[in-house]
């Protein structure tokens, strides 16, 4: 089985799904700068994953820290800290991995220094366990919605590949399938950096599970046709009134599964739950490179000088959404109410 990302003796060691399906690629990020790196390269991509990654990289940068005292320490900590939030501004798991790790230094300023960098080393580790943890009880929960027999449409890869281990979206597959249920996958392709085809095409077959590959502009007429049961996403960021950030085109994939009477679930751990942002609409979106629009492996496909938007993500109102599957259960509407009780005061 495959490693998304892991901590190991030599650096933080991620698989580069950018080489998937072709070739299984691991890399060692050595400095925390390097980690930013790969975050913001998509070498560690999906929002579970993303903050993981950030929770290793402050680790890995904090442990270097030449500083003797608390005020020195925290100040090169803040400069690991800020590097680190500034690589993707949509997944709120990032800033919550990094919350997270600024909570132990706080916690624990008064250990001498070299006990506070194995705190830290420590409580990435944790971080990165939980995460699996976790999405097992995604599964658990999300898989109980699933009847045998059913066909399953994800857009983008919310799977193993985005996450610790075990996936989201894919987790609540694979929690039916180990539920005993017979589960079939549509796995929208994703343009354009085509997750569904290269990730989750990939992960599924990898673990012998059934799915079928589509182009993002077949899903209506699949739907249409009835091939569909459920759709089940992942998620990036969800506000407090339910709306949720995820990959560009979530928000087409919710429409047509309204328009054809299929539920609409979105897979996703509290760390991905931002009830600081009230409205969908206040989620800041992340605008990437043109050349991924405007490319397809380095070969040129629209005219030189084009004009090109390319958003990552869309935000799905939650009135299309069926239920917001987490560890602690599935929510269903009225949003506000429902996700505000999962975080206890
Ligand atoms: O740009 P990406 O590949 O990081 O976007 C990933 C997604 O949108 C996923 O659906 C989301 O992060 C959930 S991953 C469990």
């Amino acid at each position: 089985m495959f490693k998304t990302v892991e901590w190991k003796k030599t650096g933080v060691v991620m698989i580069d799904p950018r080489l998937l399906p072709e070739k299984e690629v691991y890399r060692t990020y050595r400095d925390y700068k390097a980690v930013a790196g790969a975050i913001k390269d998509m070498v560690v991509r999906g929002a579970p994953a993303i903050g993981v990654s950030a929770a290793m990289g402050v680790a890995l940068g904090a442990s270097k820290i030449k500083a003797k005292e608390i005020k020195g320490f925290r100040k090169e900590f803040d400069k690991i800290a800020s590097l680190l939030a500034s690589t993707r501004p949509t997944a709120v798991n990032l800033f919550w991995g990094i919350e997270r790790m600024r909570k132990v230094v706080e916690d624990n300023s008064s250990l001498a220094i070299p006990e506070l960098k194995a705190r830290l080393i420590a409580e990435a580790k944790e971080v990165h366990r939980e995460d699996i943890e976790i999405n097992k009880l995604i599964g658990k929960h999300g898989g109980a919605l699933l009847k045998s027999g059913s066909t399953v449409l994800t857009h983008c890869n919310a799977g193993a590949l985005a996450t610790a281990g075990y996936g989201t979206a894919l987790g609540v597959i694979r929690g039916a399938i180990e539920a005993g249920k017979k589960i079939s996958v549509f796995a929208d392709e994703t343009r354009p950096f085509l997750q569904g085809a290269r990730l989750t095409a990939w992960e599924l077959k990898k673990d012998n599970i059934d799915v079928t590959l589509i182009t993002d502009n077949m899903a209506g007429y699949i739907m249409k046709k009835g091939f569909i049961h459920a759709v089940v996403v992942g998620a990036d960021r969800i506000a407090a009134n339910g709306d949720v950030a995820n990959k560009i085109g979530t928000y087409s994939v919710a429409i047509l599964a309204k328009e054809h009477n299929i539920p609409f679930y979105v897979a996703a751990p509290l760390s991905t739950i931002d009830l600081k942002i009230r409205h969908g609409d206040d989620i800041p979106i992340e605008e990437r490179d043109s050349s991924e629009v405007t490319h397809m492996k380095g070969k040129r496909l629209a005219p030189a000088g084009i004009k090109v938007r390319n958003p990552a993500f869309d935000v799905t109102p939650n009135r299309l959404v069926s239920g917001i599957i987490t560890e602690k259960g599935v929510v269903k509407a009225p949003y506000v109410k429902g996700l505000k009780a999962l975080f206890p005061k």
